[in-house]
């Protein structure tokens, strides 16, 4: 079956697929993007992640590439012709093509727009194992808010957890605490049964997932306390886990090699994920 991409306007061959090589997101990392699950052939939470992009946007005055509807249009019919039933949707808006020059373009620049598609196995409610995290220290920009494409201390991060053999990198900033995943939002359980996440501001990016798991762990009753905690804290803490349009809901039970409570699959992150997955499959909004 060929494989599409969606490159500025046209859907073409995903092997033939290319940009300019002037375009200011491959030479400055001048552009955004989001990343959408899939589940059933439905965008999850797509509201939000588009408003996202938005945001994203305009924090960086880049023009929207074609109107919302024409997105949304172009969304699904890339997802009907890759037949895509369960994985992601990766979008990216740069500022455009232009003579290279550190500034905006003065002349009229068309922002570019790339959407591309994955599969993936469908997520399942059972966490299996739950996944090990390696700290490494936050060397990113002060507006982590802003979902650009500038990610080489994420990637950085990443490898360095993947080389010591885990799933995720947990950023830590210059007093201790845990900022974020390399690509995930980070949360643990306390001894006090208090689910604690760092508030979102520009030290972290304010993750969909991380927001609808709002409102599923409020309507289980569960205490949210948002604040930042500290790696001390998540070494002594009950669970953790983390939060992305990929990963859902993942128990975290190892943090540097040392178990998380009793190294195993927590009942609060159990919960968590089997309601996720629940709320990704039904379609639902969350407000
Ligand atoms: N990453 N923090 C960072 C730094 C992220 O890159 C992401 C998402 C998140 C979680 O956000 P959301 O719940 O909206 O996916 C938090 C995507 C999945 C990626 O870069 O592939």
């Amino acid at each position: 079956m060929a494989r599409y991409a969606y490159v500025n306007g046209r859907y073409v061959d995903h092997r033939e697929a290319h940009v300019h090589i002037e375009d200011r997101g491959y030479q400055l990392s001048d552009g955004v993007y989001e990343v959408v699950g899939v589940r059933d052939g439905r965008l999850i939470d797509e509201t939000p992640h588009i408003d996202r992009l938005d945001r994203s946007l305009r924090e960086l005055r880049i023009a929207w590439p074609v109107s919302r509807p024409v997105l949304g249009f172009i969304l699904r019919e890339l997802m009907r012709r890759n037949r895509l039933r369960d994985g992601l949707i990766y979008m990216q808006v740069t500022r455009g093509v232009a003579r290279r020059d550190h500034a905006f373009p003065t002349g009229p620049v068309k922002p570019a727009l790339v959407i591309t598609t994955q599969h993936r196995k469908r997520a399942e409610a059972d966490p299996g194992q739950g996944v090990a995290v390696k700290t490494t220290p936050d060397i990113r920009w002060a507006r982590c808010d802003i979902k650009t494409v500038a990610l080489l201390p994420n990637v950085l991060a990443k490898q360095a957890a993947r080389e010591s053999g885990a799933f995720e990198a947990w950023m830590v900033d210059s007093e201790g605490r845990v900022t974020e995943g390399a690509s995930t939002n980070a949360w643990i359980v306390t001894k006090d049964d208090e689910l604690v996440t760092r508030q979102t501001d520009h030290g972290i990016l304010a993750g969909i997932t991380r927001h609808t798991l709002k409102s599923l762990a409020s309507a289980l009753q569960l205490k949210l306390v948002e604040r930042p905690f500290t790696l001390a804290e998540a070494r002594k803490a009950k669970e953790a886990f983390i939060t992305s349009a990929t990963s859902f809901v993942t128990p975290v039970v190892k943090i540097d090699g040392e178990p998380v409570g009793d190294g195993r699959v927590g009942p609060t992150a159990r919960r968590l994920r089997e309601e996720y997955v629940r709320f990704s499959a039904s379609g639902e909004a969350v407000t």
